[in-house]
């Protein structure tokens, strides 16, 4: 019987020689990312200000805030990146704007010797916290902002993505993702922020995932690769051939949710 395996081919900026990541597969069949860009624009744009100094925490190449700006605002933005390969791209990315600084660290590095306050602190898909740490690190990210300032955290919801990773996760590797295992969504950071003084918005995007035809089976294992972090090659013949019937008993579409939280501290 094959040993099921978690992945360590799909990390999403690990590039293989020549092929897209399982991220960037995925990204081509989904409007999640467009949507997300919209979202983002429109929140800023309604930020008084005109001249917005921001901090984005785990900001990876840069694209996703650099993409969301208003053209109407002036930024000065500190982005921190700790991984080398993003962080490259990232400098790329930035390297026209003399306001725009960028810092290859973690946010705990970072947040030792840090001592400027933001208008704005964006914290998109940190998904290498873990949940257990939500509390101290939401704290520690209102603590950097201005008095009035901003917190911008966005987490995947509760979606049909949620079920798909919570039934083959759970068959597939039953001691790391027992039955009452839920993949993570943006629930907790929403108690937390709602129990802190200020106001917490919370605002739904909905998008949609639509797999690639069946003769791309390839792309259609890296879209499943990305949401499981389970080799393919791993699984059973019969579990691939469950996991493809889930894909088209439901006509390869599967509906995707994210939360965006908007955590407003108001001036005195
Ligand atoms: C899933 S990506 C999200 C990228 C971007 N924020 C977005 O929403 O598109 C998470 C990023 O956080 C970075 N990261 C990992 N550990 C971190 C840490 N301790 N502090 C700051 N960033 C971290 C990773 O290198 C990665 O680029």
């Amino acid at each position: 019987m094959k040993k099921v395996q978690a992945s360590v081919s799909n990390h999403q900026y690990r590039k293989e020689k020549g092929n897209l990541t399982p991220f960037e597969v995925y990204s081509r069949y989904s409007n999640a990312l467009d949507i997300s860009i919209k979202q983002l624009r429109n929140i800023l744009s309604e930020v008084e200000s005109n001249s917005l100094k921001i901090l984005d925490v785990g900001c990876s190449d840069g694209l996703f805030l650099i993409n969301s700006l208003p053209k109407e605002k002036d930024t000065e933005i500190t982005f921190l990146e700790p991984s080398t390969d993003p962080f490259e791209k990232l400098v790329k990315n930035t390297g026209h704007n003399k306001e725009w600084e960028c810092i290859n660290q973690t946010f705990e590095e970072f947040y030792r010797n840090n001592k400027e306050k933001y208008d704005i602190v964006l914290a998109s898909h940190l998904y290498h916290f873990p949940r257990e740490g939500y509390q101290e690190l939401l704290l520690q990210l209102i603590s950097l902002l201005k008095d009035p300032g901003t917190l911008i955290w966005i987490e995947r919801g509760i979606d049909e993505i949620t079920d798909f990773k919570k039934r083959f996760k759970t068959m597939l590797l039953p001691s790391k993702y027992p039955e009452n295992w839920t993949p993570r969504n943006y629930k907790r950071a929403l108690e937390i922020l709602r129990s802190e003084e200020g106001n917490t918005e919370l605002i739904l995007n909905n998008s949609v995932l639509r797999f690639p035809c069946t003769q791309k089976l390839n792309e259609i294992i890296a879209i499943v690769e990305f949401f499981l972090n389970i080799e393919w090659s791993s699984i059973s013949e019969t579990t691939q051939n469950e996991i493809l019937e889930y894909i088209t008993v439901r006509e390869r579409v599967l509906n995707e949710e994210e939360g965006i939280l908007i955590y407003r501290r108001y001036g005195n």
